[in-house]
């Protein structure tokens, strides 16, 4: 049996980092992690309970009552993320948690809570896990480090369409106003911020096909593994 890796896969908003993730882990059954579904979910718990990002205390003690598991579902044929026993992985694609997760992921206690249990996670290795500083920080001697880039007009389209699917009155503005708005507070934070690790192989996907960039990745791990 090949040996099992860990990769990480980082990069900005939107330039197909999970869709990567979940090609990768299907093709070798490995465990995929969003890691930013557990921000997001923080994020809806904090806005549910109008936590006060700027109270240390309301904040460290809204932590305590937070309790962040993922279960695979069959269905979806992917794992979905609950927050304190409630299926929230749909209601945390909504744009009013995409305004505040970068907010909420810059708090340093938010980010201690995240990190050890995705730190945990990959202890058996055979994982796959995007975010933004899955590479630099959770797991800073993974085998293989992948660092997404696309355009920003591309990604701008692709993020606009998948949440047009879902709610017709969204504009192209605040979705290309919430990307930058998040590629900077995420690149410009105190804590692990969104950086390239020096030792990360850089996939720009602005004129790949999802096959394309599968492909390419999967040249990079075959390397590493050795083939089937
Ligand atoms: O990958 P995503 O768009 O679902 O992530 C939502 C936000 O969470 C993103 O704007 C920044 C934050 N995040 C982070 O700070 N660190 C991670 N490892 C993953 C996400």
């Amino acid at each position: 049996m090949a040996k099992k890796i860990i990769i990480t896969i980082d990069g900005w908003s939107s330039c197909g980092k999970s869709t990567l993730a979940k090609q990768l882990a299907k093709e070798l059954g490995y465990v995929y992690v969003d890691s930013g579904a557990m921000y997001r979910a923080v994020t809806l718990y904090f806005l549910r309970n109008n936590i006060d990002l700027a109270e240390k205390k309301e904040v460290k003690k809204a932590l305590k009552d937070i309790n962040l598991e993922f279960v695979f579902n069959p269905k979806s044929n992917n794992s979905e993320i609950y927050l304190n026993g409630e299926n929230v992985e749909y209601l945390i694609r909504d744009l009013i948690i995409a305004e505040k997760v970068s907010d909420v992921a810059a708090l340093k206690e938010v980010r201690a809570l995240a990190v050890a249990q995705q730190k945990k996670m990959g202890a058996k290795k055979g994982i796959v896990m995007d975010g933004r500083d899955i590479g630099t920080v959770v797991f800073p001697k993974a085998e293989l480090k992948i660092f997404m880039t696309a355009d920003n007009a591309v990604r701008v389209q692709r993020r606009f369409k998948e949440l047009y699917e879902k709610n017709p009155n969204v504009t192209i503005e605040e979705v290309k106003d919430n990307l930058e708005m998040r590629d900077y507070i995420d690149s410009h934070r105190e804590v692990s911020p969104l950086r390239k690790a020096n030792d990360a192989l850089e996939i720009d996907n602005t004129h790949l096909t999802e096959q394309e960039q599968f492909q390419k990745a999967l040249v990079m791990v075959r390397k590493l593994i050795g083939s089937k």
